[in-house]
Parts: structure tokens; C-alpha cells; sequence
């Protein structure tokens, strides 16, 4: 991509922060009697992991949380995102909480407090307990039960100090990568045979958001990822799948949080969703902010007729792409575009808050300077159509980096870099690349413009 930062500033009311999640940094994966989740077994799957890596020592982030939360504090983000494993808490997926664990995190929380920056955990970001997925996992109903009981374990230790939660990071990529076509744990290629664990895991959070709530919490929300669909070609065959796909990825997740309602998939052939009861009514009420992740626009054409799944995920013609290659182009306008479509499709849309955003590109392994400015472009250019959004009326109240940190990327293993800090996963040594001084910078211009702004009104 040619660097090009726009030349707007960033808006000023946004909120900033960064993400990581726990096994993508924290090692010492069973330490504190952390039980098994559904990562460690696909980890163990021979040859399943890109670069045969498992996700230990990744950032070493569970005995170097104090090196973390110097390098959010020097950001000078508003906040920080972070994910708590369901299986370290409850290592058999019920029960009080391994104190241990849950001490831990309360640390975490105190280290971001005294550094000013607010603590805003995930409370699932993808480690389902293996017991929990023995008993079915997401397809079964009594897991959002389980879900909603561990929040309340999770309440219980830090609700005093910790008010805004998300409870379940990207349903969608689940059902889809997790029980659909098995890219991603529990590795399971059921198909449309997945939808039910589309519909259990918005039950799951509708749950535990009654548990927070019950326990004081300010707001709670669900982060979903969205993509924005493009057909390959004009024709009808395509713009078929291309809503297809849009359903399956977005509106599947969208449209129960955001309206009451679910998409009609028996007129498509496709089986109905395992709805019971006032189901819905509970998803419907669920949310105080709206949490979207965005990446990547997603170029889908019509499978060959007879195919198992009716569309195909293509390359975006034209587009630069990320360290992903074809999989992950870069269209920035795709961000402004989707949240301009999910406002006009939700008159109540609550605020919005970008859950993540960033990118990978190739980078070295070994410690040094990195002057990574297509990051700093792809950010900047996001930021940007951040903006545009919010003066269209879309109202995005935050904007959250991935990530804070190189990480260890799922199935890829150590081979995509995200970070605003480079990591030599030999050692551990962090480095800040140029993409972490300018978004400081950013942020900092940001807020004295708001400053300014709040002084003249
Ligand atoms: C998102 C995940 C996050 C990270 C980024 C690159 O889908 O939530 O953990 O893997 O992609």
C-alpha cells in the first residue's frame, strides 16, 4: 500500500484504547491450576498450527503484566482492552473460580487503575473450557447457562473496580471458522449445521449481561466482527451470495442485538434458529454500547452449483493487501460504509465502540527499530473514515487498536505481527515501533483539541 495519512485530525470525542487478548499473550498457559480450553487441543493437533508454535511463552504477558501496562500507561490510551480465559477461572467450566486466577486478574486491574488507564475486560475471546465444548460446546444451550454463571464468578472478584465489560468477542468468527469449517478451535466443519451456536452464544451474553447488571455494572456490550460484502461481479448469481454471506457474517449477530429480530433463513433453504421462548426479547435489550471489529472488506462470488456452501470468498480485485496477502485487502471506506448501513438498518442503535482494528505486515523477528508506516497508514486511514461515519451520524463513541502487542496469531502462530510493540518471542524484549509514538502523538493531539473545544464552548 502507498503510505497516505489524512490530512484531517483524528475526532476529537473519541475515546482511545488498544487490544490484546489472553492466550495471544499471556503464556504460562496452565499456571495459577489454569485448566484446559479448546485452544490447547487444537494445539495439539498435529501440523495445525501455521509454524507448529503453541501459545507459550507468546508475549510472556501473564509474569511480565507489569511490562504491559507501562506500555499502555505510555500510550495514553482512555482504556484497555484485554480478555480473562473462562478456563483459567473455571478450569471445569462451572463452580466458584480458581482463586488464584481471579487474583491475578484483580492485579491487572489495580496495575491499570494506579496507571490511570480503565480496565475494559473481555470476558471471552474464543478459550471455551474443553469440558465445556465436551458437553457440546457452543451448539448446546445450556452453555450460555455456564457463560452467564462464570461472568458472575468473574462480577463477583471485580466488579468493584471494573464497570464497562464486553462479554463475548466475535460470535461470528465461532460459528463460522470454529464449528463451521473448522479453521479456527473446536476446529468442527458442520456447515449450516453451526447456526445453532450463532443463536446460543447471543444467549450466552444476554446472560451474563443480566448477571453484570445484577452486579452493578455500568454497560455491557458484545463485539461483533463485520465485514463489508462486495459481489465479484454485477450478475444475479452473485449479489446472491454476496447476501448470503453478508447474512451469515453480519446480520446473523447484528440484527437480534440491534433489533428484536433474527434473519428469515427458512426461506432459504437453511435450518431456523433454536429460538425458545423470550429469547429474543432478552438479546434485544442486551446491549449498552455496540462493540465492531473491523479488518477487511469481503469479496464473495457464487459457488459452483451442487457446492456444500453456496458461496466462495475470493480476492478483492485492486486492493492492496495486508501481511494476510489476498485473504485481508485494505479498503478503509469499507469501515465508514458499514457503520453508515447498520445505523440506517437500526434507528436505536446504542454507541458504538471499534473493538479492534489494525493490521499485520512482514516484519522482522529480532529486536530493533520498526518503521512500520503502512501500519501507521492503515490506522490513520481507518481513524479517518472513523470520522466520516460520526459525521454522518453514526454514533462511535471509542476506537481500539489491534494490538498493543506482536501476538500469536491462532492457526497462524507467530507469523503475523499486529503490534504497536514489536516482540522477540525468544526473549521477550518489547520494542515500541514508530506506529506506537504516533498514535501517542495522535491521541494526545486528540485530546487537547477536545480540551480546547470543551474551554471555548
Ligand atoms: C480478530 C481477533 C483477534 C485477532 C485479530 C487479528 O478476529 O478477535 O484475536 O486475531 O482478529
Amino acid at each position: 500500500m502507498t503510505p497516505h495519512i489524512p490530512d484531517r485530525p483524528a475526532p476529537a470525542r473519541l475515546r482511545w484504547s488498544a487490544a490484546t487478548s489472553s492466550l495471544q499473550i499471556e503464556g504460562s498457559r496452565h499456571a495459577d491450576g489454569g485448566g484446559r480450553s479448546i485452544w490447547d487441543d487444537e494445539i495439539a493437533k498435529p501440523g495445525r498450527i501455521r509454524d507448529g508454535s503453541t501459545a507459550d511463552p507468546a508475549c510472556d504477558s501473564y509474569r511480565r503484566v507489569e511490562d504491559d501496562i507501562a506500555a499502555v500507561a505510555g500510550l495514553g490510551v482512555d482504556r484497555y482492552r484485554f480478555s480473562i480465559p473462562w478456563a483459567r477461572v473455571q478450569p471445569d467450566g462451572r463452580g466458584r473460580g480458581n482463586a488464584a486466577a481471579l487474583d491475578h486478574y484483580s492485579r491487572v486491574v489495580d496495575g491499570l487503575l494506579a496507571a490511570g488507564v480503565t480496565p475494559f475486560p473481555t470476558l471471552y475471546h474464543w478459550e471455551l473450557p474443553s469440558v465445556v465444548e465436551e458437553e457440546g460446546g457452543w451448539l448446546n444451550r445450556d452453555t450460555a447457562e455456564r457463560f452467564a454463571e462464570y461472568a458472575a464468578v468473574v462480577a463477583d472478584r471485580l466488579g468493584d473496580r471494573v464497570s464497562d465489560w464486553y462479554t463475548i468477542n466475535e460470535p461470528a468468527m465461532t460459528t463460522l471458522q470454529g464449528y463451521a469449517v473448522g479453521t479456527l478451535a473446536p476446529g468442527r466443519q458442520l456447515l449450516f449445521g453451526a447456526l445453532p451456536t450463532a443463536h446460543h452464544q447471543l444467549l450466552a451474553h444476554a446472560g451474563a449481561a443480566e448477571a453484570l447488571r445484577a452486579r452493578g455494572s455500568a454497560r455491557v456490550g458484545l463485539v461483533n466482527n463485520h465485514t463489508w460484502v462486495l459481489p465479484l461481479r454485477d450478475t444475479e448469481e452473485d449479489r446472491r451470495a454476496a447476501l448470503l454471506y453478508d447474512l451469515m457474517h453480519n446480520r446473523l449477530f447484528s440484527e437480534p442485538l440491534l433489533s428484536g429480530t433474527t434473519p428469515d433463513l427458512e426461506t432459504l433453504g437453511l435450518p431456523a434458529l433454536p429460538v425458545v421462548g423470550d429469547d429474543l426479547a432478552r438479546i434485544a435489550g442486551s446491549v449498552d454500547f455496540y462493540g465492531v471489529n473491523f479488518y477487511n472488506p469481503t469479496t464473495v462470488t457464487a459457488a459452483a452449483p451442487g457446492a456444500a456452501i453456496p458461496f466462495e470468498i475470493v480476492p478483492t480485485p485492486g486492493l492492496p493487501v495486508t501481511g494476510f496477502g489476498p485473504e485481508w485487502p485494505i479498503m478503509p471506506s469499507a469501515l465508514r460504509d458499514l457503520l453508515i448501513d447498520l445505523r440506517a438498518r437500526h434507528p436505536r442503535m446504542p454507541p458504538v465502540i471499534i473493538g479492534e482494528n489494525g493490521a499485520s505486515f512482514p516484519e522482522p523477528d529480532t529486536a530493533g527499530p520498526v518503521d512500520d508506516a503502512d501500519r501507521i497508514a492503515y490506522l490513520a486511514a481507518h481513524i479517518d473514515a472513523v470520522g466520516e461515519a460520526i459525521e454522518a451520524g453514526v454514533p462511535v463513541e471509542e476506537y481500539t487498536v489491534w494490538s498493543l502487542l506482536d501476538n500469536w496469531e491462532w492457526t497462524d502462530g507467530y507469523t503475523q505481527r499486529f503490534g504497536l510493540v514489536h516482540v522477540d518471542f525468544a526473549t521477550g524484549a518489547r520494542t515500541p515501533k514508530a506506529s506506537y509514538g504516533w498514535y501517542r502523538d495522535l491521541i494526545a493531539r486528540a485530546r487537547s483539541s477536545r480540551r480546547t473545544s470543551a474551554a471555548s464552548a
